[in-house]
């Protein structure tokens, strides 16, 4: 059915049949995850991936996450090893991203991988998605949705707000559940996160029963896309905010400013997951309201508080 948004449409199996042909002639789409909205191209195929290095207006030198339906999928473009094993066991489909060796008989296009000899991979858990992946036979190259260092997309019309006509059709699945990105954790030696999620360091080391490094995220150069301007919703954003200033936006955890003009809160019984899953929502609704600085105060560091910090912090550094 459309709406009022004539490229953002529901997802049927006349929209399936579309979406596989727009994909199949290397054309791209915005489309729904669990985690954020993403602009996905068939990752064996140099012409999508330009387009979406194009739109975006990502740098050349920072890679895609290649998208799979499943471990089978997935193991002739990658090198396999035991934690990827584990972790593929039981976390997905969901929002954790492994970096791993390409194998050299991979078809994924050098571009999408910068060129690196890792890849990122990724299997998905939303639906919609997942339709799609089982009707085409090459995996979808997809970085989140939006314009490079912004804020990404949680729902099918914060795409459009991105990229209006440039893509030709929006899937609406929904709003992302998790709201926040996956969990990038680099496999191709001791296991490294590089960018927090929900899918907690905790949970992974309990699960390969091993200690992780340190987050490497903010010194670092693994991660060839940490730039420090990022996820910035386009206006100053301080953290750590004891005092409000009286006239910005102010983002908090719980109850306490209910129903106040200027304060936003990402959980009223503070729940990190819940806060994490409200972030770039709350960003991109003070933007609209034409506030010109964000306030937040201090998030706890744990949990899903982790990944919010994370963001956040980088948010702060534009
Ligand atoms: O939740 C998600 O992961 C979303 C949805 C759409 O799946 N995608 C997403 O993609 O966040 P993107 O492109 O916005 O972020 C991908 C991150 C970047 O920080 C990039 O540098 C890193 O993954 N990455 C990709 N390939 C890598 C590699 N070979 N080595 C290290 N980091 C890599
Ligand atoms: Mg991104």
């Amino acid at each position: 059915m459309k709406n009022s948004y004539s490229n953002i449409f529901a997802f049927n199996k006349k929209i399936l049949k579309k979406v596989i042909n727009i994909l199949k002639k290397g054309n791209i789409a915005g489309l729904p995850t669990e985690t954020v909205y993403g602009v996905a191209g068939n990752a064996y195929s140099r012409k999508p991936i330009k387009k979406i290095f194009k739109l975006k207006g990502r740098p050349n030198s920072n890679p895609l996450i290649i998208h799979y339906l499943n471990f089978d999928n997935a193991k002739q473009d990658i090198v396999i090893n035991n934690n990827f094993k584990i972790l593929y066991k039981y976390f997905c489909p969901g929002p954790i991203t492994f970096i791993l060796k390409r194998k050299i008989s991979s078809k994924i296009n050098p571009i999408a991988c910068a060129n690196l000899n890792t890849v990122a991979v990724r299997f998905p858990k939303h639906k919609v998605l997942r339709f799609i992946l089982k009707e085409i036979d090459f995996p979808l190259a997809m970085p989140s949705a939006n314009k490079s260092t912004r804020v990404s997309p949680v729902s099918a019309k914060d795409v459009y707000d991105e990229f209006k006509k440039k893509i030709s059709l929006i899937i609406d699945g929904g709003v992302s559940k998790i709201g926040i990105e996956s969990t990038v954790i680099d496999l191709t030696s001791h296991p490294k996160i590089l960018r927090p999620g929900v899918i907690h360091k905790k949970f992974i080391e309990k699960t390969l029963k091993l200690k992780i490094g340190k987050n490497t995220r903010n010194k670092l150069v693994k991660s060839p896309g940490i730039m420090k301007k990022h996820y910035s919703p386009g206006i100053p954003v301080l953290i750590n905010q004891k005092k409000y200033d009286g006239k910005s936006a102010y983002i908090y955890l719980g109850q306490k400013y209910k129903n106040k003009k200027n304060f936003f809160s990402l959980s009223k019984n503070q729940n990190l997951n819940i806060a994490a899953s409200n972030l770039y929502k709350t960003f991109r609704l003070i933007k609209k309201k034409g506030y010109k600085k964000i306030q937040i105060s201090k998030i706890p560091n744990k949990g899903s508080g982790i990944a919010i910090n994370d963001r956040i912090k980088h948010a702060s550094n534009s």
